[in-house]
């Protein structure tokens, strides 16, 4: 039983859970309204008012609302970003996050549904979602945002020096394996998406001058050619959006692709056997149920090792870093 004088700050806690829609608003608005390149210099609600053309009295409620998140400061009636807003919310910034938040803003609308999706397990005949290409771009740029440094993570924990030539499958924007491929001069890559995708994931290598060491297949995963031969095959954050059949399937098809001896390593929200963490693994499950018609979860060691090991990959392991990475490798004998 809870100990009497531990409630109030529980029931604080359980107040905050309840809030918390509130802060992400603020930040929403702000961001979309284009308020935080604004504030790279000093300046008053009025000023941030007429800049955008909106309501002098919102914007003051707003602005004061960014100071609460520390997200702004306020010195004599002027506001301006804390370091932590210009580096992460102003385009251009150190630790830009702008694309994933506004991926996150997308997904307020399908959370409202969420009590309906728990109540018929989410398959009920939801038409599939259609992103518009602005919200194609959020969503893929989003995952650069959130690839940079978990990239690094991932060949901290794996010595990928050995490996020539990889498959990035369902790599959307191409993240891990531009780092993987920066990181290691001898490697190069093949990106396999959606046509949609392809196109943004080339603007990406472009951008960071890797052309050269790149190929590209635009088609579906589970239908499609993947090519064959590929020493290194990467799965980062795909098994996520499907149910075990298009899982089990997808591995068949990289094992088939694979040369002999090369190496499987499965980058994903993989959650504990027992499924009681991590809690960001279990919370995304629940992304899953509102946001996909495919049969979205988050997967355990055991799942994975269950479909990897079916396929014919052999010596499968678990290896994480907390929080995240959390991967599964394994080999084609
Ligand atoms: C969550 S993103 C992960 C992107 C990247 N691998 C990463 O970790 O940053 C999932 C990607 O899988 C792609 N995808 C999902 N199903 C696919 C399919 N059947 N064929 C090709 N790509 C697919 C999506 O277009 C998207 O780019």
């Amino acid at each position: 039983m809870v100990p009497m004088e531990t409630m109030p700050e529980e029931a604080a806690r359980i107040n905050e859970l309840a809030s918390a829609y509130k802060k992400s608003q603020v930040l929403f608005t702000a961001l979309d309204a284009g308020v935080f390149p604004l504030l790279e210099e000093a300046r008053t609600a009025d000023a941030v008012a007429a800049a955008l053309g909106w309501h002098p009295r919102g914007i003051r409620m707003l602005l004061d609302g960014l100071v609460a998140l520390d997200l702004a400061t306020k010195e004599s009636g002027r506001y301006r970003n804390t370091p932590a807003a210009s580096a992460c919310l102003v385009p251009g910034g150190s630790d830009y996050v702008g694309h994933i938040v506004r991926h996150q803003h997308g997904a307020y609308d399908a959370y409202a549904g969420l009590a309906d999706a728990v109540r018929d397990g989410g398959q009920a005949g939801r038409p599939p979602r259609r992103r518009t290409p602005g919200e194609l771009e959020s969503f893929i740029l989003g995952m650069a945002d959130l690839g940079r440094r978990a990239a690094q993570a991932i060949l901290d924990l794996v010595d990928l020096s050995a490996y020539r030539n990889m498959l990035d499958v369902a790599g959307g924007p191409g993240t891990y394996s531009a780092a993987f491929v920066q990181r290691h001069e001898g490697l190069r890559a093949t990106i396999m998406d959606r046509p949609g995708v392809i196109d943004i994931a080339r603007q990406q290598i472009r951008e960071a001058g890797l052309d050269g060491r790149f190929t590209f297949i635009a088609g579906d995963v589970l239908a499609d050619d993947m090519g064959a031969g590929y020493d290194l095959i990467l799965a980062s954050n795909i098994i996520h959006a499907y149910g075990h059949e298009a899982n089990r399937l997808l591995f068949k098809r990289c094992f088939a692709a694979m040369a002999p001896g090369g190496l499987l390593v499965i980058n994903d929200f993989l959650v504990d056997d027992g499924r009681t963490g991590p809690p960001e693994c279990l919370l995304f499950a629940i992304h899953m149920l509102v946001m996909t018609t495919t049969g979205g979860d988050t997967y355990t060691f055991a799942d994975v090792e269950a479909w990897t090991r079916d396929a014919g990959f052999v010596d499968g392991r678990p290896l994480t870093a907390s929080p995240r990475p959390r991967l599964w490798l394994a080999r084609k004998p």
